[in-house]
């Protein structure tokens, strides 16, 4: 049995708490896309950790965790984190051997390019994500599973290097001396070594456990159906993930989207209910709206139906989780955008092309206080008439309702 949590809008939609709520209930959770431009804080025994490649499941001491093919793997990263959350923790973590790596260069690649766009920058977390997926596409990508023979690797990657020599100079990005890359490529494989392994066929020989897909990013990045070229470079929507993890359509049992009760977008590209006034500051402070990865402070704005259910439907979410409703308490008003206006005329679909559209709202009435309610009867009347709204809307069952940042602050509907 697989079960896939999957971000509605640009991300950072809190799908930590929800995987950190159900994450008991599997033995198995799988990243299967992005890479360290990820990232979520949890709270373990009173001790803070981000997790930016780890699966969430190292919360979850009797749970395996596996990176799939999917991930880009930037392997100083992954050290770093399995050495903050403890050595033991490799007795339960597998690396897909397909999983592409992110070298040193792929860094520079991306700031370097990111630079050179100026006003047109992506806004992306710089952490190489996009070079290293280029190169997975282009064939001259670096997979895991090569760590294990050092001189070929080498060879190719000197080859790699003096093919790309003149793309690095005009950028200013150095190609690193051999010695010091085969350290380098020696430590990995020392570190990490032990397990990197065919996740797929783990996967496949493990189906009757319970399992969990933990998707990064979010739907409206995605790099086919987002707001291209404002998108990260893997597909982020559930189908994404059966690529990232060699897991079978057939074999998928729930999809859980996880959506903001407003809107939030880190990085550039359009956002048609971004609020530049009060509103979007107020909702900045109260929700504690800045990144994970890179501290920046995120763009803050509506809900917005209409990228929601197209999220909904991408996915095809069997249930949805509305999280931090606590940060709309004690708005007079709160708006919902239903439709978006373009060149004069109305549409109720999400477009391809989201630059040119003007949000069409609604405005309903705000209540006082949602903060820590666990149960439905005693949310405020109408924080009640806001999800139903929303629910309605959406077509898709609003099964949590997130009302703070502690586990239990959590409405459960059946
Ligand atoms: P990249 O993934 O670093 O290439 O960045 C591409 C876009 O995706 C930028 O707008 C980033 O801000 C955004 N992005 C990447 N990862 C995340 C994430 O985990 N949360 C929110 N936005 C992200």
């Amino acid at each position: 049995m697989v079960d896939l949590i999957v971000g509605l809008q640009w991300g950072d939609e809190g799908k930590g708490k929800i995987v950190d709520l159900v994450a008991k209930n599997y033995d198995i959770v799988i990243r299967s896309q992005g890479g360290h431009n990820a990232g979520h804080t949890v709270v373990v025994d009173g001790k803070k950790y981000a997790l930016h490649l780890l699966p969430s499941g190292v919360l979850n001491p009797n749970a395996t965790n596996v990176i799939g093919n999917g991930v880009v793997v930037y392997p100083p990263q992954l050290i770093k984190e399995i050495k903050n959350f403890g050595q033991g923790i490799k007795e339960k973590l597998l690396i897909s051997d397909k999983a592409h790596m992110i070298l040193d260069h792929h860094i520079a690649i991306d700031k370097a390019r990111e630079k050179l766009r100026g006003k047109n920058a992506i806004g992306t977390t710089g952490r190489g994500i996009g070079p290293a997926y280029a190169d997975k596409i282009a064939r001259i990508g670096v997979r895991m599973g090569e760590l294990k023979n050092i001189d070929k690797l080498l060879n190719k990657l000197t080859h790699y290097y003096e093919m790309n020599r003149g793309y690095f100079e005009y950028l200013g990005v150095d190609i690193p001396k051999a010695e010091e890359l085969r350290e380098k490529l020696q430590e990995w494989r020392d570190e990490l070594g032990d397990m990197i392994v065919n996740t797929t066929n783990y996967l496949w020989e493990n189906m009757d456990k319970n399992m969990l897909l933990e998707g990064a990013q979010a739907t409206l990045l995605d790099i086919d159906h987002g707001t291209y070229p404002y998108v990260t470079s893997s597909n982020t929507i559930a189908s994404g993930a059966l690529t990232g993890s060699g897991i079978a359509p057939k074999n998928l049992n729930k999809v859980t989207g996880i959506a903001k009760a407003y809107t939030t977008r880190v990085g550039n590209g359009p956002f048609p209910t971004e609020d530049l006034g009060k509103a979007g500051d107020r909702i900045r402070e109260q929700g504690a709206e800045f990144g994970t990865t890179t501290g920046r402070p995120r763009r803050c704005g509506w809900f917005d139906v209409v990228a929601a259910k197209y999220a909904v439907t991408l996915n095809g979410c069997d249930e949805v989780a509305i999280m931090k409703l606590d940060v709309l308490d004690g708005f007079e008003k709160v708006k919902v955008c239903v439709g978006y206006e373009i060149d004069g005329s109305e549409i109720d679909y999400f477009p391809s092309e989201l630059d040119e559209v003007k949000p069409i709202y609604v405005e309903l009435e705000g209540w006082d206080k949602s903060a820590l309610v666990r149960k439905w009867e005693d949310l405020p009347k109408n924080a009640q008439k806001y999800i139903e709204f929303i629910e309605e809307k959406i077509g898709t069952k609003i099964k949590y309702i997130s009302t703070g940042a502690e586990r239990n602050a959590t409405v459960i509907r059946d």
